[in-house]
């Protein structure tokens, strides 16, 4: 028995894996890059968007393999501002999946458009499958979200999306560095969304941008972001219907930083979650998400696990409970698929969503799925370790946690 594994449950008062000594990574990561970036932005008196803003966006495009980038405020703000620039509106729909941050759906609606949800498969990405049903004569486009940062399958989504004339828009906002057959997404079909808010792998407190290939998207992209206005056009001459989305000087400066660190910090969360999935993945009733050899790198946003409770001996939430006291931080995810959420019953014109079933998300939202934060897989050898022993403590104990 490894280390650590063997006595009373610590959620019975026993030792637990983990003592109180040790800590799990605290994230942002920052240091004097930051401070020294930050400070030269404040000393410089150009606090609004100029050179830095401009760097970053050439260096994150280049990152992620896409021809240009357009930062704005928000993840949220990036998803809204591509679907003005496509032209999807009132009485357009576009299909999303419901396991996901609300922005994915939220946006469209906010657009005056009209979100089609199809569900999630053993992937935790939306089912291609499914894609092909829920096509209407009024869908413009289908966003796909890579969740947790596990890039969809984008072969089998852009081939249903060209039969049908729909854009496919990336909702990349947890998958910075991820790469599919190579190329990094965001560019992979029309253009994609990424947030830098304070929970995310590259983090400015809050942000976001638009990465795609078509230079003519992005120009509109640009000019939507920035109160309409065009490139080498007057101040106030504004031929487009657009917002105040700008990033400043000090998000650049902090994304910057941000950005010189997460190649290796991207190549030690694969490392240590490839550890997890051998692992864990041996455990009898837990199933970590699945790869898929097309993703050439994975970014982990969260690591993902589904727990069958009728295999792993308890539910859910005992699981969680149990690994919480034995000092792994896990929790449920989110609660209810997003067309349970009371603010689509709102939207004019939606179907009515109390009669959406979408039996895997339904199942990853009640009972089988369970994260942990990306942060968590910037520990050391010994803390996977400690993971993994909770686990098998758990498993070993499992019929003393009556649900
Ligand atoms: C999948 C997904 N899409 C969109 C967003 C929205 O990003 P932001 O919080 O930067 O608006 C988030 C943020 O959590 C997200 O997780």
């Amino acid at each position: 028995m490894a280390t650590g594994t063997s006595g009373k449950l610590a959620i019975h008062g026993g030792a637990p894996v983990r003592d109180a000594s040790k800590s799990w990574p605290s994230w942002p990561i920052f240091d004097d890059t930051e401070r020294t970036a930050l400070n030269e932005v404040f000393e410089s008196g150009q606090w609004w968007y100029g050179k830095r803003v401009a760097r970053f966006e050439e260096d994150y495009a280049a990152f992620q393999d896409a021809q240009h980038c357009v930062t704005c405020t928000s993840g949220t703000t990036a998803i809204e501002i591509i679907l003005q620039a496509l032209g999807i509106g009132p009485g357009d729909e576009v299909i999303v999946p419901p396991y996901t941050f609300i922005a994915t759906a939220s946006a469209v609606a906010r657009c005056g458009a009209i979100p089609i949800f199809v569900d999630v498969d053993e992937s935790w990405d939306l089912n291609p499958d499914l894609i092909e049903e829920a096509v209407s004569e009024r869908t413009k486009a289908v966003m796909p979200v890579h969740f947790g940062g596990r890039v969809c399958d984008m072969d089998r989504i852009a081939a249903v999306a060209d039969k049908h004339g729909l854009d496919v828009i990336e909702d990349a906002c947890h998958s910075w560095g991820s790469k599919w057959k190579g190329k990094g997404t965001g560019a992979l079909g029309r253009c994609g969304a990424f947030s830098f808010q304070r929970s995310k792998n590259i983090t400015a407190g809050e942000g976001g941008a638009i990465l795609t290939d078509d230079a003519e998207l992005a120009a509109l992209c640009r000019s939507i972001a920035n109160c309409g206005r065009r490139e080498g056009g007057a101040w106030y001459e504004h031929p487009v219907i657009g917002t105040n989305a700008r990033l400043t000087e000090f998000g650049a400066a902090l994304l910057s930083a941000q950005l010189s660190r997460l190649e290796a910090q991207t190549l030690l969360r694969e490392k240590n979650a490839a550890f997890l999935n051998e692992k864990l993945g041996a455990i009898e009733g837990l199933t970590p998400q699945p790869g898929d050899e097309r993703i050439t790198r994975r970014a982990y946003h969260v690591y993902c696990l589904r727990v069958d409770p009728a295999i792993f001996g308890c539910s859910r939430e005992r699981l969680c409970e149990a690994a919480a006291a034995e000092g792994v931080p896990f929790g449920a995810g989110y609660g209810a698929p997003l067309y349970t959420q009371p603010a689509f019953a709102t939207v004019p014109g939606a179907p009515d969503y109390t009669a959406c079933r979408c039996p895997v998300t339904e199942d990853l939202c009640t009972t089988s799925g369970m994260w942990t934060l990306h942060q968590n897989l910037l520990g050391s050898e010994e803390d996977m370790q400690d993971i993994v022993d909770a686990f098998t403590k758990i498993k070993e104990h499992v019929h003393e946690l009556a649900d």
